[in-house]
């Protein structure tokens, strides 16, 4: 049977209590846009958790946080663990995104402890991973993306408590998307990656697209072969893109 498509927003950091309109127009009109054929997710600021959880509580859309802590609790100020987005409602978490990995250093272990720590709590975990422009320019894209799923994708992933996400970085923010032969041929390493790591779990693990992904191109992107979903930056932030990408399932 086929996948079932996730259109999953990453609100990055933005949003505050005067977005909750914004977020409660996306619950309401998920279903509408996509049917009962895709799941929906937004991935809030950990501040809006708690108020995310209570607007779209009764829609189809669920509420996920954007980073967690490797550790249950502890001597670690600022952080959150995953067991406290799951007590504000969110029911998956991104780790590993290109901007924590650049801007927090973190390494593909990092990743895979903060996974670990996901279901720990019983959050779906999010896994992100891509080649920057250089590696992509260098022609090491498949390599960079076999490093990453092995170190970054604990073998207990399955289907049900992983989400692997492909985001080349340099599409990310910028109005560039790769084409659709090399999305298409990402998508398929990916799968086959994560097979010799996951075995046949792997085959039903969703593998999202991400990195500028519109209302205007979201059609072509989740056609493609292996594409099971979209994880949707600066597009999720309006209820109008994120609802026009989600009627492209
Ligand atoms: O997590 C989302 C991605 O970083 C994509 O962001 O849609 O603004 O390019 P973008």
């Amino acid at each position: 049977p086929a996948i079932r498509p996730l259109i999953a927003g990453n609100w990055k950091m933005h949003g505050t209590s005067a977005s909750l309109g914004e977020l409660e127009a996306i619950g309401e009109g998920f279903a509408a846009a996509a049917g009962d054929g895709a799941d929906g997710l937004i991935c809030v600021p950990a501040t809006l958790i708690s108020r995310a959880s209570g607007v779209l509580g009764s829609t189809p859309v669920s509420v996920g946080g954007q980073d967690c802590h490797a550790a249950e609790s502890g001597a670690h100020t600022g952080d959150i663990a995953a067991e406290m987005l799951a007590d504000c409602g969110a029911s998956h978490v991104i780790v590993g995104h290109s901007e924590r990995r650049t801007d927090h250093r973190e390494s593909d272990a990092d990743v895979a402890a903060k996974a670990q720590a996901a279901w720990r709590a019983g959050v779906v975990a999010i896994i992100c991973l891509g080649e920057t422009r250089r590696q992509r320019e260098a022609g090491e894209t498949l390599a960079v993306l076999s490093r990453q799923v092995a170190g970054s994708v604990p073998a207990e992933a399955t289907a049900e408590n992983a989400v692997i996400a492909y985001e080349p970085v340099w599409a990310i923010g910028t109005g560039l998307t790769p084409t659709t032969k090399d999305v298409a041929e990402a998508h398929a390493h990916l799968r086959a990656e994560l097979e010799k790591k996951i075995g046949e779990e792997a085959k039903r693990t969703r593998l999202l697209y991400g990195g500028s992904v519109k209302p205007a191109n979201a059609r072509e992107l989740l056609s493609i072969l292996n594409v099971d979903g979209a994880l949707i930056g600066g597009a999720s932030l309006k209820a109008a893109d994120f609802l026009g990408i989600s009627e492209a399932t």
